[in-house]
C-alpha cells in the first residue's frame, strides 16, 4: 500500500514539474523571440482567447508563421518562422499561449 501511495506521488510530481518546464521553455521563447516586436508582453497574450491561439498554433504554428509571412512590417521574423527551430519548439510556445490566454483565469504575476 505505501509503495502505491509512493509511486503515486512521483508520478504527479513528475507530471507537474515537466508541465512546468514546458510552460517556461514556452515563455523564454516568447520572451527572446515576440517582445521586441509585440512589446505588450504577457498581457499580448491575454488579449486572445484560447481558441485564437490553439487555431494560430495548430499543425506546429503553422498560421502564425504565415500571418507573419506575409506581414512586410514583420520582415524581422522572417527567419525565425521559417526556421526549424520555430516548428520544433511551438509546442511549448503553444502551451505558454494557452496558458496565459484570454479566457484562462491566468493571470500572470506583475514582477
Ligand atoms: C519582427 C517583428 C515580429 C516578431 C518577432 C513577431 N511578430 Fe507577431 N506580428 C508582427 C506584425 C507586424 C504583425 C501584424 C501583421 C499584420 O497584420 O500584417 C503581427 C501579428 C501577430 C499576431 C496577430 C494579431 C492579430 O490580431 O491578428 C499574433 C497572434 C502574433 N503576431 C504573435 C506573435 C508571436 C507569438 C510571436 C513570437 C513567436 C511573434 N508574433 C513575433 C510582428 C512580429
Amino acid at each position: 500500500m505505501t509503495k502505491f501511495v509512493l509511486i503515486l506521488l512521483s508520478l504527479t510530481i513528475f507530471s507537474l514539474t515537466t508541465a512546468n518546464a514546458a510552460l517556461y521553455k514556452g515563455q523564454r521563447i516568447f520572451v527572446k523571440k515576440c517582445l521586441k516586436c509585440h512589446d505588450a508582453g504577457q498581457s499580448f497574450v491575454s488579449e486572445y482567447k484560447m481558441k485564437k491561439w490553439k487555431k494560430w498554433m495548430k499543425k506546429k504554428g503553422k498560421p502564425l508563421a504565415k500571418l507573419h509571412l506575409k506581414s512586410k512590417k514583420a520582415k524581422k521574423s522572417h527567419k525565425y518562422f521559417k526556421s526549424k527551430k520555430y516548428s520544433k519548439k511551438s509546442k511549448h510556445l503553444k502551451q505558454f499561449l494557452i496558458e496565459y490566454a484570454k479566457d484562462s483565469g491566468n493571470v500572470p504575476a506583475c514582477n
